[in-house]
């Protein structure tokens, strides 16, 4: 098992590539079950998590093929293009070995139901940030008409055809939203998704949909109207850039007093994270693709509040926690999607950092230093965290269990090294 050693201390400067986001081609590589045609994603991030979907589809007869090579750019290489053909699909099983690794799995379930009649897939326990239930996929997959039972630890759903209904989800739920969703471009009739999801990665979802010939309106607002069809085509899709990737780049920049572009990426999707590093004191500037932050010598706490888009993503949370570790004054950060998200707290207090949790929100202090000092990542943004704090504490900090960073950042190590940080990855 891997662990990153960094000497913090250097500020970023120069320019990377954000990577195709992991929460978009997740369920878009999920969305080829629903077609016997080939279709093609371009910009396709080289994941752990990304692995285990592409096992998960092999497994039920998805032909994968990958191109494997793309270009070397500035700090990273380019994107993946992955062809995935269902023709074949004869096994519809997402076994637990593979959902347990991944909760996201849990997406191949309404495509496989809408496009077979029937799946098999076993229920996703709970993640080190909450119990996360699913109980709203199989609400509005019984809604549809499906048949679900859940027995040893499996959801086995069955429908002869499923039917369009009117949905309403008790919260906004962004997987569960884009199960349904997918479901419903096979159904017959028309389906109503009410308190959607309103998430870019919905939104990429539904273009790529209606490329293949899926009839959607009203995706990234919080009703989704989809008419059924017999039948999808083939496409080639190119997966959107990863604003959270952007966003992790960004406070690492801003936190070490930075100045850095990132390029291959679009501030379109982070109006909440972007206006809250501008109150910080960062100066951002955007172009097309492009992001450029300076950061000023010493930043501002902010207080934040997470919520479901285009409010403060709670995915970006843990790294907003770090910089204010090291800002001037404090910050309440009141964490209001999952219950059990602020793991990454008690491991900045070993770096140093003054932090009191109260529940749902932490008050923190910000202090003028950090220690170097080891600590243990739980989830993938508290991993995120961790690294920023790194890269900013005096001395060398070690962070263990860095397979949560693999799942959702691609070649982190070489992109911060890009842009000056020592920071090297070695065997624990
Ligand atoms: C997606 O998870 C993302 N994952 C998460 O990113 C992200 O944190 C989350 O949305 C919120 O933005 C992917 O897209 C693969 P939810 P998801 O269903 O869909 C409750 C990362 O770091 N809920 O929107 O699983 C749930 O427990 C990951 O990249 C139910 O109670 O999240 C939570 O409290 C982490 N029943 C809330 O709703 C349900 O059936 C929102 O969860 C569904 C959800």
């Amino acid at each position: 098992m891997d662990k990153l050693l960094i000497t913090g201390g250097t500020r970023l400067s120069g320019e990377i590539s954000i990577s195709g986001a992991k929460n978009a081609a997740l369920p878009l590589l999920c969305a080829a079950l629903l077609t016997k045609e080939p279709v093609t994603f371009t910009n396709v991030p080289r994941l752990n998590d990304i692995g285990t979907m592409l096992k998960l589809l092999a497994q039920m007869g998805v032909k994968v093929s990958r191109d494997g090579h793309g270009a070397a750019t500035g700090g990273g290489l380019a994107g993946e293009t992955i062809t995935l053909d269902a023709s074949g699909l004869n096994n519809a099983v997402a076994p637990y070995e593979l959902v347990k690794t991944m909760r996201a799995s849990i997406l191949v379930l309404g495509p496989l139901v809408a496009r077979t009649g029937e799946a098999r897939v076993s229920l996703p326990g709970g993640c080190a940030i909450g119990a996360r239930p699913v109980d709203q996929h199989i609400k509005g997959l019984t809604a549809m008409g499906a048949t679900i039972t859940v027995e040893h630890g499996y959801v086995h759903a069955s429908a002869s055809q499923l039917k369009g209904a009117r949905l309403f989800t008790d919260m906004v739920t962004v997987t569960g939203t884009e199960n349904l969703m997918m479901a419903a471009c096979l159904a017959v009739g028309e389906t109503v998704i009410e308190n959607a999801a309103r998430e870019p990665e919905v939104v990429d979802l539904a273009n790529c949909l209606v490329a293949m010939g899926a009839r959607i309106s009203g995706a990234g607002s919080d009703v989704i109207r989809i008419q059924g069809v017999p039948a999808l085509h083939g496409t080639s899709h190119r997966i959107m850039p990863d604003r959270i990737e952007t966003g992790t780049y960004l406070c690492a920049a801003a936190a070490t007093g930075g100045d850095v572009r990132l390029t291959g990426t679009s501030s379109a999707y982070l109006d909440a994270v972007i206006d809250k590093l501008m109150d910080t004191g960062c100066e951002i500037t955007t172009e097309r693709d492009v992001i450029h932050l300076k950061a000023p010598a010493r930043l501002t706490a902010v207080s934040l509040r997470t919520a479901p888009y285009p409010a403060f993503p709670t995915d970006m949370q843990a790294q907003f926690m770090a910089i204010n570790a090291v800002a001037e004054g404090s910050a309440v950060m009141r964490e209001t999607i999952f219950e059990n998200r602020f793991m990454h707290a008690v491991e900045l207090i070993r770096l140093g950092a003054q932090i009191k949790i109260d529940g749902n929100v932490a008050f923190v202090t910000g202090r003028a230093a950090l220690e170097g000092a080891t600590v243990m990542a739980t989830d993938l943004r508290a991993s995120a965290s961790l690294v920023i704090a790194g890269l900013v504490a005096q001395g060398e900090t070690s962070i263990e269990r860095i397979y949560h960073l693999d799942r959702g950042y691609e070649n982190l190590d070489q992109k911060l090294t890009a842009l000056g940080a020592k920071i090297q990855r070695v065997k624990a």
